[in-house]
């Protein structure tokens, strides 16, 4: 998500930023600018839409020769992607400019104070209030290192920041929390970067930032400090991945990448959820609280993946909530004569927020009255355009086209929603909402635990190169995850593979059966409805007749030990936040399996990322 380059040398700056936006390209945007240093003022250029655009504006109004500047590629996340949106941001008076990439969680309170005292600011942006209140530091006469450290200290959230002082044109000064840089070092020249990509064409001895730091370039050399001034280290590393590999960040695959992405798409898309007074807030929310509590039902729409993310939301909000749910694929619901009326909410999932079926399917919604709250990755697009309410989710730009990080993320949304609709129809106490909210705070972590076991999932993929057919299943909350496990296969391994509940198995399934058919189990924890018993009978029942069974299983459940073939196993989690954990190893095993056929990952055969036709 977002594009950083920061640069203080010999050479003509506005070149080695604009390459470096260029091969930051690939992570995605829909606005790009610069700023520059020339004889003790900032000038900026930036524009909406492609490089191109900035290119254009630059051709037509040419900047001053400069040696010191930023640059920032936008994803928009508050705010419209439009000019005065688009990054860098300036402070008050214009002498300080600002890029930004990540969410600071408490900009509407710093911002209204900034308001107060008569700041007038220009954007919907959470960054232009960081540059305020950096001019703030730098005009009462610190420096701007010492600026950005203490500004730092004000903020909630995950960020990078980098930015120039037009009175100090020898430094450009950055910070991080939670959020992507890496310093570029060169020779009287150094470089900052959202990845190695920026500058890899320059230099290939990189620094990588910790935590919570705050590093200051300039030509002789680079300094690196904590948010409170203390001098820290950080990491020197030799860059010896090709562009292609950097891009991916030494990844083999965009997938593979977005997968490990995960833990912190899912941590941004919790980011800035509760008020100060610890009320869950959604900030897209445009539908009052009275309209929501007349909500007596909901019909959620979704295609492929963001289908099977509807059908755990189902399982949360009539659990949470106790409203009916119905979860229906775009492409049929405006055929069947849908009943629908204002008191009938319509959810529309869509990772893209251009695919052509959800778009007519809510379109059809509103024209018979009922609201539409969209589900949405990408700000600007479509379907939240149409829609009465938007809850974004952060995944940030995913370039794979089986959806992997979407998928998470907007399993957040939809538990966000849930535990929303339960704040405002009163059918779970405050106590318990922040119960679950801590519990979902604390699934990053668990993802992460997942991930470190991604090597014994490769090598179980890698046995089934001349696998023909597997099944998956699953109950409750985990049939949706065999359902998507078995779509990650088709998608990508090209394998016919089939997601069941696993209660249906005696009704037909089990039919497809044979010796030596790998079929993997999402087990559900134990200890709930007798849920996980049913499960395992399930798994004996295809055991017996041959299957091979890869059971994904929580730690410490001993029972499923003598029916797995392969245990895979999983945190534990409640059953209905499980998804989040038990989908992860399903991408894992997808994207090594078709890796290890020789096949496309990133651009799988047939497929579109998002399909614009009905
Ligand atoms: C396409 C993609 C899928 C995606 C589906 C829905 O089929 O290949 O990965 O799940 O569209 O896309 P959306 O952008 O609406 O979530």
């Amino acid at each position: 998500m977002c594009g950083i380059v920061g640069y203080v040398g010999q050479r003509p700056a506005q070149g080695v930023v604009v390459e470096g936006l260029r091969r930051l390209e690939y992570r995605g945007y829909d606005s790009a600018g610069i700023a520059l240093v020339a004889d003790g003022e900032l000038v900026t250029r930036k524009r909406a839409g492609k490089l191109a655009n900035l290119e254009k504006a630059i051709a037509d109004d040419p900047l001053p020769e400069s040696t010191t500047a930023v640059g920032h590629t936008r994803w928009a996340t508050h705010g419209a992607p439009n000019d005065v949106n688009a990054h860098p941001h300036l402070g008050h008076a214009g002498r300080v400019a600002l890029v930004h990439n990540g969410i600071i969680e408490n900009f509407h309170a710093l911002r209204a104070a900034l308001e107060s005292d008569g700041h007038q600011l220009l954007s919907e942006t959470d960054t232009e209030t960081v540059a305020h209140l950096l001019e703030l530091q730098v005009a009462s006469g610190v420096d701007l290192t010492t600026a950005m450290q203490r500004v730092c200290q004000r903020l909630d959230g995950a960020f990078t920041l980098v930015a120039v002082d037009a009175h100090d044109p020898d430094r450009v000064v950055a910070a991080r929390r939670n959020s992507p840089l890496v310093v570029g070092l060169g020779e009287g020249e150094n470089f900052l970067g959202s990845d190695v990509a920026a500058f890899i064409e320059h230099t290939r001895e990189a620094l990588e930032l910790g935590q919570d730091q705050v590093v200051t370039i300039s030509r002789e050399g680079v300094e690196v400090t904590g948010f409170d001034g203390t001098p820290a280290a950080a990491k020197r590393f030799h860059v010896d991945w090709d562009l292609s590999a950097a891009e991916k960040d030494g990844h083999d695959w965009f997938m593979r990448k977005e997968i490990f992405e995960q833990p912190r798409a899912v941590a941004d898309s919790l980011l800035g959820r509760h008020s100060r007074t610890g009320q869950l807030q959604l900030d897209e929310m445009r539908l009052s609280d009275q309209e929501l509590r007349d909500i007596d039902k909901i019909i959620i729409i979704a295609c492929g993946t963001s289908f099977y993310a509807g059908m755990v939301a189902k399982y949360a909000i009539e659990h949470w909530c106790r409203v009916p749910v119905e979860v229906e694929l775009a492409s049929e619901f405006r055929y069947r004569d849908p009943i629908l009326d204002y008191s009938t909410l319509v959810v529309a999932i869509s990772q893209s927020g251009e695919t052509a079926d959800t778009l007519q399917a809510i379109r059809h919604a509103r024209s018979q009255r009922s609201k539409v709250l969209a589900i949405c990755n990408t700000n600007g697009s479509t379907i939240p355009r149409e829609s009465d309410a938007v809850i974004y989710t952060h995944a940030g730009p995913e370039i794979g086209v089986a959806s992997t990080k979407g998928f998470l993320t907007q399993l957040v949304a939809c538990y966000l929603l849930a535990l929303y609709l339960a704040q405002v129809k009163g059918t779970r106490f405050g106590d318990e909402i922040a119960e679950v909210m801590e519990q979902l705070e604390g699934m990053p972590a668990h993802i992460e635990r997942v991930l470190a076991d991604a090597e014994s999932v490769y090598a179980l993929a890698r046995s089934h190169v001349d696998t023909r057919s597997v099944l998956f299943l699953g109950r409750h909350a985990g049939y949706p995850v065999a359902l998507e496990g078995a779509l990650k296969l088709k998608e990508l391994a090209y394998l016919h593979a089939e997601g069941f509940a696993a209660g249906e198995l005696k009704h037909g399934p089990i039919a497809l059966v044979e010796d030596g058919m790998p079929v993997l189990c999402v087990v559900p924890p134990e200890g709930r409805d007798q849920l996980h018993d049913k499960m395992v009978s399930g798994i004996q029942e295809v055991r017996a007749r041959g299957a091979r069974t890869i059971c994904l299983a929580e730690e410490g459940d001993t029972s499923i030990e003598p029916y797995a073939d392969d245990l895979v196993r999983l945190p534990r989690v409640p059953v209905l936040l499980q998804p989040l954990v038990a989908v992860v190893p399903l991408q894992l095993f997808a994207c090594e399996l078709a890796s290890a056929m020789g096949h496309d990952v990133d651009q799988p055969r047939n497929l579109a990322k998002s399909v614009t036709v009905e």
